[in-house]
């Protein structure tokens, strides 16, 4: 079982879509491990998109990161990496397709309303970047011998 590190961002959580993306995740059989509603400083997000600090839309997007609450969240599921991303769609909204979430929901790349962390490494990195131990819950949804062979 892999798990990786999704985020609702400040623009999703304005828009109310927080639900919506959770349902997606839920209705596709992942496992909630641990959530939390916060808002991170703009030091903290810098951290966490440190691998793109050289790029030049990278003070905003922080800034914009931390403008508001996001919903922090750590789900698990077969390949969840990969098939996250996939659910995502592009990081331009507008090369989406529809049926993502970003291809369904959202329109500009500033304003993609999700993160999703892009490898396996990328996640755990992430995971431990915003989740203590304790944080976690342990526990078998009921529907498991129905979802993996
Ligand atoms: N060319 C750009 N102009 C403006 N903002 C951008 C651009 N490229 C990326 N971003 C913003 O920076 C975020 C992080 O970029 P990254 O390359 O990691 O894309 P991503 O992995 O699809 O998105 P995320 O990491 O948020 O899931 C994007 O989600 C987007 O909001
Ligand atoms: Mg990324």
């Amino acid at each position: 079982m892999e798990r990786t590190f999704i985020a609702v961002k400040p623009d999703g959580v304005q828009r109310g879509l927080c639900g919506e993306i959770i349902k997606r995740l839920e209705t596709r059989g992942f496992r909630l491990c641990a959530a939390k509603f916060m808002q991170g400083s703009e030091d903290f997000m810098k951290n966490h998109y440190l691998d793109l600090k050289d790029m030049p839309f990278y003070a905003g997007l922080c800034k914009y990161m931390s403008s508001g609450p996001v919903l922090a969240m750590v789900w698990e599921g077969q390949n969840i990496v990969k098939l996250v991303r996939m659910m995502l769609g592009e990081t331009n909204p507008a090369d989406s397709k529809p049926g993502s979430i970003r291809g369904d929901l959202c329109i500009n790349i500033g304003r993609n309303i999700i993160h999703g962390s892009d490898t396996l490494e990328n996640a755990k990195r992430e995971v431990d970047l915003w989740f203590k131990a304790e944080e976690f819950v342990n526990w078998t949804p009921c529907y498991q011998p129905f979802l993996y062979e």
